[in-house]
């Protein structure tokens, strides 16, 4: 995941390839709470994790349920199966609606004392016609903020609530679906007889409940309804664990995938986009976003859990579209209009206004930014696409906390005029998807000249390599630690047993063109050793110096190299960077220090690690190998000519990794 300020991505130009898509959220939250009312043990397999299972998996844990999550397998809940859920309990919902709004309706109804509460922005999203349907009932539910908005309390501390369920239950459709899901899902814990639920005005989001009612009969609970406005849950039913159940890939997920297969041009030799987990007979309704992709010229096959996408008609044609059956996976057509012949109008979205952010503002004000033209109305969006190349804008995406803003723009980087595009707070995607950028990155393609790299090359001691990596960090781009690969080259070289002289230059130059090495986490790996510590001897940096001088070697680690600028960005290190391996790097940076300062460093570094060592003798080797290293014929230490000087004497490290940053951000076309 990238917990960055925020992500550039480079213009795209491509796409090809396979993705696994994470488990659906409605799907996930859905199943983990009904899995908990159930009697027995529920195994659930391909569960999402993300924000928002996790706020339901610890409600859940809190409220008595035994929940068993092993790494890498299925996760297992033992319900409560008609005991009482632990009580009181103060329950933390984030922002997660799926959460928030199905707990509300089964505590109120299993009785007991609760506070729920979430984010800022949870409490301004409205649950008041859910709770006005449960007091109808019965339910005792105060609201600790403003009235119709989260956190509430409830509170049946003198037993169970005595419940009214004679009359049919009105519940209002029209602001979220969730209402009407979480009173399918409570109801059936008390259905000694046919509770009917009746839905007072049009109801939005109908997919959502078709989810509802498919999970709800997995779970053994027969919902009738009558034309989707009266729902009668029969008498006698009884939660039963299905014992075992597959979450589906997320079909909203699918929609980015979708519309980069519809976006992007196929690179050399591959075919568009294969989307795995999810297809055609979803009971998911954002599947509908297929529909919604061809019209605007995507060419799409599929079968039952998968979904081809290649690109057809280009640019893609503008839709005019009620989007009220797909209002998740909606947003995506939004930035789908990016790239369209017209205006497309997507209607009936009003929805979008009560869910993570405002998303109709939201949405309206970025695709602004990138030089759309947006007309905003109550509850549809027209969107203009920029008129020509010239028009498009490179924009800083605010992203709201809103995991679909992050996931949907990230689209716009395969605009026209080649721009970059920035993410901000590019980790809010971890609410739905928290590898949405790592897996666009393993099927975008960019042109390598257009994949940044920062180059920080310096005198020895002088910090280059911890800056250089906490620059990559801080940008979320990758790092090559170039005296890394001299070193494990050197230490490869001798476990084959070749000697480090120029007499060896021919095989250590095959073994480099070759070398098996992995930078994982922290680690380096040499084939399936990790040498992380091997490589950091004194006697491995003497034979890194010397395998670094023969040419032979040199050329034959360019592509290991060169491999390394890969998508979002690159930071190098070492002396060669800027002037061999990357000269059109739009940053170069020469990290200096004085010698006496440079000395000093180390000296600290050393006596740290309980290595005795003498300041005198560390400054003349300092000088020594300066002089040495700057008059070498083989890639001898000197500065690019484009290099900006950094003198750091006198700077800590964080101060130097800020003019660093500084120097980026100058460069970059965000203002
Ligand atoms: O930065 P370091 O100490 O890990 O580098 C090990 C050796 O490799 C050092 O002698 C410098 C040399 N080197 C090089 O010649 N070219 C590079 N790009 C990086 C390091």
């Amino acid at each position: 995941m990238f917990s960055t300020e925020f992500l550039d991505l480079p213009p795209l130009t491509g796409a090809g390839g396979s993705v696994q898509l994470p488990g659906s959220k409605s799907i996930s939250n859905r199943v983990l709470l009904l899995a908990a009312l159930s009697q027995g043990t529920t195994e659930v397999h391909d569960l999402l994790a993300s924000d928002d299972t996790r706020v339901m998996l610890d409600a859940l844990r809190q409220l008595g349920c035994t929940v068993d999550e092993a790494a890498d397998g299925p996760v297992r809940i033992t319900g409560l199966g008609g005991s009482a859920p632990r009580s009181p309990a103060r329950l933390f919902m984030g922002n997660a609606g799926t959460a928030m709004r199905p707990l509300t309706a089964a505590l109120a109804l299993l009785g007991g004392e609760f506070e729920l509460s979430g984010v800022p922005r949870m409490h301004e999203r409205p649950i008041g016609d859910l709770v006005d349907a449960l007091r109808q009932l019965g339910c005792q539910i105060d609201y600790l903020g403003n009235d119709g908005y989260p956190p509430l309390r409830i509170a049946h501390a003198a037993g169970l609530p005595v419940l009214e369920l004679a009359e049919p239950i009105r519940v209002r459709g029209d602001v979220s679906s969730q209402f009407l899901t979480a009173l399918l899902m409570a109801l059936p814990l008390v259905a000694e007889r046919d509770v009917v639920i009746e839905v007072v005005g049009e109801l939005i989001s109908r997919p959502y409940i078709h989810i509802t009612l498919e999970l709800l009969a997995r779970f053994g609970i027969a919902v009738r309804h009558d034309d989707w406005q009266r729902f009668t849950i029969p008498a006698g039913s009884r939660y039963q664990s299905p014992g075992s159940i597959h979450v589906e890939a997320d079909a909203s997920s699918a929609s980015y995938f979708i519309a980069l297969g519809a976006i992007a041009a196929n690179p050399e030799g591959e075919k568009g986009i294969r989307v795995l987990g999810v297809g055609l007979d979803s009971i998911q309704g954002d599947i509908r976003f297929v529909d919604a992709a061809r019209a605007m010229g995507a060419h799409i096959e599929g079968g039952p859990n998968w979904l081809h996408i290649q690109r057809g008609a280009w640019p893609l044609k503008a839709i005019d579209l009620d989007c009220n059956h797909i209002p998740d996976a909606a947003m995506t057509l939004a930035v789908m209009a990016l790239y369209a012949e017209g205006t497309t109008v997507l209607r009936n979205i009003a929805s979008w206004r009560v869910k993570e952010t405002d998303r109709l503002a939201a949405m309206a004000a970025e695709l602004r930014k990138l030089g759309a033209q947006v007309e905003e109305g109550a509850d549809y969006l027209c969107i203009t696409p920029p008129a020509s190349r010239a028009d498009w804008r490179a924009a800083r995406i605010h992203t709201y906390d809103d995991h679909r803003v992050a996931m949907c723009f990230s689209l716009a980087a395969f605009n026209p005029a080649g721009l970059p595009v920035r993410i901000e707070d590019p980790k809010c995607v971890a609410k739905t998807f928290p590898d949405y950028f790592e897996t666009l990155f393993a099927v975008a393609r960019a042109d390598a000249a257009q994949v940044p790299v920062i180059c920080i090359d310096g005198p020895t001691a002088s910090g280059k390599g911890t800056v250089a990596s906490a620059v990559a960090r801080r940008l979320g781009y990758h790092f090559l630690d170039s005296g890394a690969l001299y070193r494990v080259t050197a230490l490869a070289a001798q476990r084959a047993g070749l000697a480090i002289e120029p007499a060896s230059e021919a095989h250590i130059a095959a073994l480099a063109r070759k070398l098996p090495v992995r930078f994982e986490g922290g680690q380096i790996w040499l084939g399936s050793d990790d040498v992380s510590d091997a490589i950091r001897t004194e006697e491995a940096g003497m034979n890194a110096s010397r395998v670094s001088a023969l040419p032979t070697v040199r050329q034959a680690l360019i592509a290991l190299q060169h491999g390394f600028r890969r998508l979002p960005g690159l930071v190098a290190d070492g002396r060669d960077m800027g002037t061999v391996i990357f000269p059109t790097a739009p940053l170069k940076v020469f990290l200096t220090a004085s010698a006496e300062c440079r000395a000093e460093r180390r000296y600290k570094q050393l006596i740290s690690k309980g290595i005795s060592a003498n300041i005198f003798d560390l400054r003349a080797d300092l000088e020594a190998r300066d002089a040495r290293d700057q008059s070498r014929t083989v890639a001898p230490l000197k500065p690019a000519q484009d290099a900006l000087l950094l003198e750091s004497s006198a700077l800590t490290e964080t101060e130097a990794v800020a003019q660093v940053l500084d120097w980026w951000q100058e460069r970059r076309p965000f203002g």
